[in-house]
């Protein structure tokens, strides 16, 4: 949420600042104060954009309450309030402003760095959704229904994918920049509509002994050809530095919970093994707390053990649509919602029958008493693996 709302922000901002480009493109202020105007609109849009991403820092360190409404709001306002007083001071200051000519073509090296890096960030954008789609899958294929665990399906860390986005990324300008340079030295007349012919023609006029055309010489070679590089080098190098700087995790498949009814001799076992599963795999600790906590956005199952039967707790878990919840937030009389809590037993958690027996041990043990034995769970595994046997 707080990066969405940073990356939105900042998106309108920037837009903004484009018009605001094309707004002054080949006029000259004639008012005494246009320097001072210039300068003031630029330091308004780069305070605020810079206040837009430390408040979406920010807002990754306090309760979700603060961020949305003390941070993302003014971030709304900040860039509402730009837009104001911006327009405000160009249409002031670009008043009887002069009309000079435009040539086209001509452009100034600042630029031309820009329109070379935009290429580069666009080629790089696309493999980071990539990347984004692959690491926030995990471990599925469709999540919740296509589950794979194979050991090559893992996303790589981010300091690893981006050292070969990067690479793509050069590989790719790599391979435009040789297209203009074939095109530039053998086929200057040749339509550029049909580019992607001038690798093929290159080499058809190379075969024969003598060029078949004149190579024409070409009147202006680029002449910052070797800038561009170091660009474009350089802003790859950074953003793999900076992709390595963060915290490196490499989403592996979980690790099965091995479920060896050997080691389940006592009750505390079984709620050791329940606990396991409530923090881990079952995801319980995503929504429940135990004991009042401020992120808590589901019941605190503190002392749940003395509140619920066994018979319940079961029908919790499983049939979480059993119970119908009443509403009483609002006026008049309350209405019914759907269950919000996740069929345990069915995926993506899918808890197994015994799985479930020892969560339901660990929750009686939360200040009630554990009426689950661990027989129980041993001859469970042993009914179910001896008709998977058989
Ligand atoms: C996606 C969030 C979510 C997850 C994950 C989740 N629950 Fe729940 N749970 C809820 C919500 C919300 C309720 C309240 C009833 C409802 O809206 O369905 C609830 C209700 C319950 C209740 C009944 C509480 C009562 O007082 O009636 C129990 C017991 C329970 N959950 C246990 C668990 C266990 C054990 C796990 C893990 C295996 C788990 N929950 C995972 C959201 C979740």
């Amino acid at each position: 949420m707080s990066a969405k709302m940073t990356v939105a922000n900042l998106m309108i901002l920037i837009t903004f600042a484009s018009f605001l480009m094309y707004q002054r493109a080949g006029k000259v202020e004639t008012v005494g104060w246009a320097k001072g105007a210039r300068r003031a609109q630029s330091v308004i849009i780069m305070g605020a954009g810079l206040y837009i991403i430390w408040a979406g820092v920010y807002g990754y360190f306090v309760p979700a309450v603060v961020r949305i409404y003390v941070l993302s709001i003014p971030q709304v306002l900040t860039v509402l309030g730009v837009f104001i007083v911006v327009t405000i001071i160009a249409v002031l200051s670009m008043r009887n402003a002069k009309q000079v000519p435009l040539h086209w073509g001509r452009m100034p090296v600042r630029s031309q760095h820009i329109l070379i890096l935009n290429a580069v960030v666009v080629i790089l954008t696309m493999s980071l959704m990539g990347y984004a789609r692959s690491s926030s899958r995990v471990h599925w294929h469709i999540y919740g229904v296509l589950e794979d665990t194979s050991p090559y399906a893992y996303s790589p860390a981010l300091g690893q994918a981006s050292a070969f986005m990067s690479l793509s990324t050069f590989v790719f300008l790599f391979l435009v920049a040789f297209l203009f340079w074939v095109i530039s030295r053998t086929l200057r007349r040749f339509s550029t509509q049909y580019f992607f012919l001038a690798p093929f023609l290159f080499w058809a006029v190379s075969v024969p002994e003598r060029p078949a055309v004149p190579a024409p010489q070409v009147s202006e070679r680029p002449k910052f050809f070797r800038k561009a590089v170091v660009t474009a080098c350089g802003f790859l190098i950074a953003f793999t530095y900076l992709a390595n700087q963060v915290p490196q995790m490499v989403s592996l498949p979980p690790k099965k919970q091995e479920f060896d009814p050997s080691q389940i001799k006592t009750k505390a076992d079984l709620v050791k093994l329940g606990q396991g599963l409530f923090f881990g795999k079952g995801q319980c600790a995503l929504c429940h707390s135990i004991g009042p906590s401020e992120s808590a956005r589901c019941p605190d199952l503190k002392g749940i053990g003395a509140k619920l039967t066994r018979e319940f707790i079961y029908e919790s878990l499983t049939q979480p649509q059993a119970y119908i919840y009443l509403d009483y937030r609002h006026e008049g009389p309350p209405k019914q919602y759907p269950a919000r809590m996740p069929h345990i037993n069915k995926p993506p958690i899918g808890l197994s029958e015994p799985e479930l027996l020892a969560v339901m041990a660990f929750l009686q043990s939360l200040g009630g008493e554990v009426t689950i034995q661990p027989e129980e769970v041993k001859t469970f595994l042993a009914t179910t693996f001896s008709k998977e046997a058989s």
